[in-house]
């Protein structure tokens, strides 16, 4: 029977960039937050003498051979259990296919857990299991394979909030943020994220940001993000997954409720949270910084302003994130009249996150 696995994208609560490596990538440091915008992957797989792949999709810009992550990750995966198959996938974009939401990353990791349960490798994986963790060897020898086809694949078999370091393929989990508004807007523009990281290179030879002067900065920026996140859970709450984080209030809207509403605000996090990539990619495309305006509402005199609002990744998607459900609906409401289309979402928990992956 087909198994049918949600793809959950990403976006990044910050993201700081270092200078260029002698192996063509740069150090990052990073928060990634899971959210509830989904494809949906699904896998038909039977084990056979020799290994055949056949991928399909219901939008035509997604590559259906070896270039598609998905693909390499079965053919990868396969190859580290030493068995083979007749795998077919299916991708159901639902997701924009939009640079910064990590949509093809994800793509990989739903087809490798529905690649799994279709072989009865494993059951369903995630944190319900006691050993799951860094040492689990489950996770480690998918961590390793995740690494090769995409530095932003791994993050995406942790779930949750996520700090992500080195080139961003080594992933630790974070206490979660508790389940948040989010916008994600999605422009017209595409970026490209080798020419961003050129553009960032240039700007370090023009700033003199030597490799030892990064590391520093991202040493330091990422013991701020672990702490900084390590105290969002309030004291005494509940953390990843609780239910009833939501509620309607007299007004029929779901708000925040609780002690949880204003956590990421009150630890300060908002106020510093930056992506680096906003310093070459808005020169280059003013029109994101226009919307990052507009998502944040700060200039609109009566409008709520978000709890933070920036581009994720390399953009051009970007996000903004909202205490009330109301306060997103009027950041959507303001990207209409300029064209710009936009989704309203959630911030997923790292519970929500494996506990929604195959129940649907
Ligand atoms: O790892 P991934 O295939 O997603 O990276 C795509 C490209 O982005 C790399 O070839 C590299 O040019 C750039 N990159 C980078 N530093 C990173 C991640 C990606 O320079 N940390």
């Amino acid at each position: 029977m087909p198994t049918s696995v949600r793809s959950h994208a990403k976006i990044n609560l910050g993201l700081g960039i270092g200078a260029p490596r002698a192996d063509g990538f740069h150090a990052l440091a990073t928060v990634y937050q899971t959210i509830e915008l989904h494809d949906v992957v699904t896998v038909t797989a039977r084990p056979a003498a020799v290994t055949a792949l056949r991928l399909t999709s219901n939008d035509a810009r997604v590559p259906t051979d070896g270039r598609n992550t998905a693909w390499k990750m079965v053919e990868l995966a396969l190859e580290m259990l030493g068995l083979t198959a007749e795998v077919e996938i299916h991708i159901e974009k639902r997701l924009p296919v939009q640079g910064g939401l990590g949509a093809g990353s994800a793509n990989a990791v739903a087809a490798l857990v529905g690649l799994d349960v279709e072989l009865g490798v494993r059951g369903i994986p995630g944190p319900k299991s006691g050993t799951w963790g860094t040492q689990d060897p489950w996770l480690a020898g998918r961590l390793e394979i995740a690494a090769r086809v995409g530095s932003d694949v791994p993050l995406f078999l942790i779930g949750g909030t996520v700090l992500g370091l080195d080139r961003g393929q080594e992933v630790y989990p974070l206490p979660d943020v508790e389940p948040t508004w989010c916008v994600i807007a999605t422009p017209e523009v595409g970026v490209s994220t080798p020419q961003a990281f050129r553009d960032w290179d240039a700007l370090c030879a023009k700033e003199g940001l030597t490799p030892e002067a990064s590391a520093g900065k991202l040493n330091e920026l990422s013991r701020a993000y672990a702490s900084a996140f390590a105290g969002v859970i309030p004291e005494g709450g509940q953390g990843a997954g609780s239910s009833g984080v939501l509620a309607s209030n007299d007004n029929g809207r779901e708000d925040l409720a609780g002690p949880q509403e204003s956590a990421l605000v009150r630890t300060g996090i908002s106020s510093w949270i930056q992506n680096d990539f906003e310093r070459v990619v808005f020169p280059q495309h003013p029109s994101l910084a226009e919307i990052k305006r507009l998502l944040a509402g700060a200039d609109v005199p009566e409008a709520a302003s978000s709890l933070v609002a920036m581009l994720s990744g390399s953009g051009s998607a970007l996000f903004g994130l909202y205490l009330t459900r109301g306060d997103a609906e009027a950041a959507c409401e303001r990207l209409r009249p300029a064209g710009v289309k936009s989704y309203l979402t959630r911030t997923l928990s790292r519970a929500a996150y494996w506990r929604d992956m195959l129940s649907h």
